[in-house]
């Protein structure tokens, strides 16, 4: 791991009127680690994935992104720090292509000025070019090499459809992903492709947060797992770790803890 965390939760509390959706919340992410964020329903995994994005403005703690603070920049700018996620519904741009919403999801490096766009210098055809480019690639990457990139997103299979929203955000060449539940609705089959998929993504030094129901995915991924009770950490530690507290085992587990 690099000296410094990708991502560092220290002391995050998030209250929503009366509930205590996060309460003094803390844990790091490195590069090239699987973090896995478990807990019942209403445990608070979505609200953090939203308050480290920016979608909660309101939080008492700090978060961190390659040791820079997030605190009160908008989601674009969280982004383009080099953060991206999905989101546990699928959020796909509905009327646009494969090939354009995976464009939507790039975050531009390159330089492109608004008057090279307007007057389709060359320069503008360029970039457009090598952005189509990347947006293939990362099409190749998640599996739909094969898919038509002309088609309308909607008209893809939902488990497709998944791979297409974690297209969008990889376009982003992001350094840390967040990705809420990625297996809800995805069959057995499926989702082990998905777990060689996220294993891919954590071989090219991303650091990855994974939420999700699945223990059979999760367990066999991640190689440090946070447990979130009624917005409290309970546990953290490694799968066996976790997988052996009673607390946890209490809380959400059950029968599921065997594999
Ligand atoms: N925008 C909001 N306004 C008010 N309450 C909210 C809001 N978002 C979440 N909550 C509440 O915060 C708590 C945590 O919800 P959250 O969606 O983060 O849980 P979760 O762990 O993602 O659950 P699930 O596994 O069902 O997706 C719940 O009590 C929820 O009702
Ligand atoms: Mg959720």
């Amino acid at each position: 791991m690099e000296s410094e965390p990708r991502l560092a939760i220290r002391g995050v509390s998030v209250r929503f009127g009366g509930v205590e959706a996060l309460a003094d919340v803390s844990f790091e992410v490195g590069a090239g680690e699987i973090l896995g964020v478990i807990g019942p329903n209403g445990a608070g995994k979505t609200t953090l994935f939203n308050t480290i994005s920016g979608l909660v403005r309101r939080y008492e703690g700090e978060i961190h992104l390659d040791g820079r603070p997030l605190r009160g920049l908008p989601p674009q700018r969280i982004v383009a720090h080099g953060l991206a996620r999905t989101f546990q519904n699928i959020r796909l741009f509905k009327s646009l292509t494969v090939l354009d919403n995976v464009l939507a999801g790039q975050h531009r490096h390159i330089v492109e000025t608004v008057l090279d766009s307007a007057l389709h210098t060359p320069r503008y055809h360029r970039e457009e070019a090598l952005a189509t480019r990347r947006a293939l690639q990362v099409l190749h990457f998640v599996g739909l090499g094969a898919t038509d990139p002309g088609a309308l997103a909607t008209s893809l299979p939902y488990g497709a459809q998944r791979r297409l929203e974690i297209a969008r955000a990889l376009a982003a060449y992001p350094r840390v992903l967040m990705l809420d539940e990625p297996a809800a609705g995805l069959n057995t089959g499926e989702s082990w492709e998905l777990a060689t998929m996220i294993r891919r993504i954590r071989a090219t030094g991303l650091a990855v947060m994974l939420v999700e129901h699945d223990m059979r995915v999760v367990m066999s991924i991640c190689d440090r797992i946070v447990v979130l009770n009624f917005g409290r950490v309970i546990a953290q530690g490694t799968p066996a770790q976790v997988r052996a507290d009673p607390a946890v085992v209490a809380a959400y587990l059950g029968d599921a803890a065997q594999p």
